[in-house]
């Protein structure tokens, strides 16, 4: 039985997949405060590179990667995709696990696919320095990573909390040459604002971006970077699940689930989306079941309302179609810090919304229980994010076992967690504690943002149908 399946660098794909043109229904679109309508693209033209926009509203379903992406992209792809044979030993399930192991890029994370081209795209149109915000440093450390390859000068503003949690990975993105602040910081009138009002705030994933956006604006020929959520973020993901296609035909396996974790919801979206296509456009032989999990610490897609909300806590992004907790939400110090977003990529809750997908939360203390597992069975350190699939995929797996279904299971191994020994050794010493995100906390949230936009129902009934 082959363990892995690994392409040749020549089978690195030639286009990414664009899910715009196959969603169910038309993406409702960004809408400007301002004026209450959608966003006109060219006022994103001081933040975003030009060909990113222009990728951001894309209707072509393929669009080509430039020879000079690809090329960097080889150094580690196409990465392995591997069976988990000694995981279905110890569960004696008849299902078959097949993980994509994405954690083998020099960051340690999938995050680099769309950093690489994101770096390139700015350098090509003489941007000379990136901004940009990140959780746990795995989003940061990318964009260091692929600044320096195209000669990018590189800002992160890296969420306060993981930056005294986590100072490995600020030490990676040093290596690569970035500046790297803790956030709430005093580089920006918002972040000094935070501070004269808490000298030690935890910081949040909102509260960076509206940091990273006022630096872009306030800084010459600097263009801001994101991490996830945006469509062109998604698409620049799917080399993953065109190279999973490839490599499963190789093994003549097909998956029954696709699963994924999501903070905005990239890694699952570049998996999964290739599998989606197959399934709409009747090439896939069988139905195929989209699973997406996420921490009960912040659970925007099992208990998030479904309207239109900010990106950021400053209020400065448009506000995005989404699943969210509101954008003031402080997460509790969780260790999946990629996972601590309070919304979700808008293709992803669209889907969501039509039954595409099904979501699932865990708590930390049952996702390092099977981090546990697996890292005693397949030897690899899986990151915390990564470990809430993992908590999925047992649990399916032992389902399989009650049944005796053979289900073929796909899931993304999309991080290492070499860096997160930390959270593993509080986990052994029994300090983990479950949270769990209050339902009310939620409620209030949208309630005060539809009182402060009360033109707000308006506009949802209009693009969301409510
Ligand atoms: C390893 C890892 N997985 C998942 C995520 C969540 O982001 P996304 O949902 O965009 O993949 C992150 C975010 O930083 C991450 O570092």
């Amino acid at each position: 039985m082959s363990k892995k399946v690994v392409l040749s660098d020549n089978e690195l794909p030639k286009n990414w997949y664009n899910i715009l043109p196959d969603l169910p229904k038309p993406l409702p679109p960004p809408i400007d405060p301002s004026t209450k309508a959608p966003v006109d693209p060219a006022k994103l033209e001081r933040v975003f590179a030009k060909e990113l926009l222009r990728q951001e509203l894309s209707s072509e379903r393929w669009i080509p990667i430039p020879e000079e992406v690809r090329d960097v992209l080889r150094m580690w792809r196409p990465t392995p995709l591997y069976r988990a044979e000694r995981l279905e030993k110890y569960l004696k399930t008849p299902a078959r696990i097949y993980f994509k192991h994405e954690g083998v890029s020099p960051p340690g994370s999938h995050k680099p696919n769309t950093a690489v081209a994101q770096a390139y795209y700015n350098m090509k149109q003489g941007i000379e320095r990136l901004s940009t915000e990140t959780g746990a440093g795995q989003w940061g450390s990318a964009l260091a990573f692929a600044c320096n390859l195209f000669g990018l000068k590189c800002q992160v503003y890296m969420v306060r909390a993981s930056y005294q949690q986590k100072p490995a990975r600020r030490m990676l993105m040093h290596a690569w040459g970035a500046d790297v602040v803790p956030s709430p910081s005093d580089r920006t009138n918002f972040g000094r604002a935070l501070l004269a009002k808490n000298g030690n705030h935890p910081g949040s994933l909102g509260i960076a971006i509206s940091e990273a956006l006022e630096d872009c604006v306030t800084h010459d020929n600097t263009r801001y970077s994101l991490g996830s959520v945006l469509n062109h973020v998604l698409m620049h993901q799917t080399v993953q699940g065109l190279e999973a296609i490839e490599q499963l035909k190789q093994l003549d396996e097909y998956p029954d689930v696709v699963a994924g974790c999501v903070g905005g919801g990239s890694s699952f979206s570049g998996l999964t989306w290739p599998f989606y296509y197959e399934v709409v456009s009747k090439k896939a032989p069988k139905n195929v079941t989209f699973v997406a999990t996420e921490p009960t610490a912040c659970p925007t897609m099992t208990k998030g309302i479904y309207t239109y909300d900010f990106g950021d806590t400053a209020k400065m992004t448009p506000l995005l179609p989404m699943y969210t907790l509101g954008s003031d939400f402080i997460p509790a110090p969780i260790h999946a810090g990629g996972l601590r977003y309070h919304g979700d990529a808008p293709t992803l809750c669209l889907l969501l919304h039509e039954g595409w997908i099904k979501p699932y939360a865990f708590d930390q203390v049952s996702v390092f229980e099977a981090a546990t597992i697996f890292a005693r069975t397949e030897g690899f350190l899986p990151g915390p994010e990564p470990s809430h699939t993992i908590r999925f995929v047992i649990d399916e797996a032992l389902r399989c076992k009650q049944t005796g279904e053979e289900k073929v299971i796909l899931f993304n191994l999309c991080g290492h967690g070499a860096f997160d020994l930390h959270a593993y050794e509080e986990f052994f010493e029994g300090k983990l504690p479950p949270w769990y995100y209050p339902e009310e906390e939620i409620k209030k949230s949208i309630e005060n943002l539809k009182k402060e936009l009360a033109w707000l129902p308006e506009v949802e009934k209009q693009f969301l149908g409510a």
